[in-house]
């Protein structure tokens, strides 16, 4: 009884591995060159509806929390150009990279929370998208942490920290 399992065993293993023309199709050696088959009509990527939806105005509550979370990715991702006080004069600047405008210009007070959404997601001229890098809900963090900078320094000084 012992032996005729062991002999079935090794049958069964001999059956698994007989090195079948299937076998061959799927080696890693093999380069299989498939027609490129264009996405059906309609469809969208994996995920798209929700990133859409995370960055659809007005975004999460503004909360003292996420305007700390701001400050502290702002800091990290944006303060090398824009400046920690947001004027454009930041250390790459100071290294030859083009100076951003600052955060004080008219045009950049009156801009919605969602335009600087929208730049960290597409980029905008020399700056590169921050997409990979920031969260949807992060990205709405920075922009109301620069807008309460914005709002906090009427004299466009950029002295607010
Ligand atoms: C490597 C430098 C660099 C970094 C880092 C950077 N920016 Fe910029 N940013 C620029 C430059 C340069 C411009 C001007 C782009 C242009 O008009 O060509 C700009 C422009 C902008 C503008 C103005 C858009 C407009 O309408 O004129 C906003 C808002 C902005 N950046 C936000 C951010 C935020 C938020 C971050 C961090 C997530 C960030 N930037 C990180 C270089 C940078």
């Amino acid at each position: 009884m012992r032996v005729s399992a062991a002999v079935l065993t090794l049958l069964a293993l001999a059956t698994c591995d007989s090195g079948s023309e299937e076998r061959g199709d799927v080696s890693s050696t093999r380069v299989v060159q498939r027609p490129f088959d264009p996405a059906p009509a309609g469809s969208v990527p994996r995920g798209a509806a929700e990133r859409a939806a995370a960055l659809a105005p007005p975004g999460p509550a503004v909360t003292p929390a996420l305007i700390e979370r701001g400050r502290e990715r702002f800091r990290i991702y944006c303060s090398p150009c824009h400046g920690v006080t947001g004027g454009g004069d930041g250390p790459v600047v100071s290294r030859g990279f083009p100076a951003p405008p600052s955060y004080f210009e008219d045009r950049l007070r009156e801009a919605p929370a969602e335009h600087i959404v929208q730049v960290i997601t597409n980029g905008l001229g020399r700056m590169s998208p921050y997409a990979d890098r920031v969260t949807p809900e992060d990205r709405w963090a920075i922009a109301h942490y620069v807008k309460e900078l914005q709002a906090r320094d009427t004299q466009g000084s950029g002295a607010v920290q």
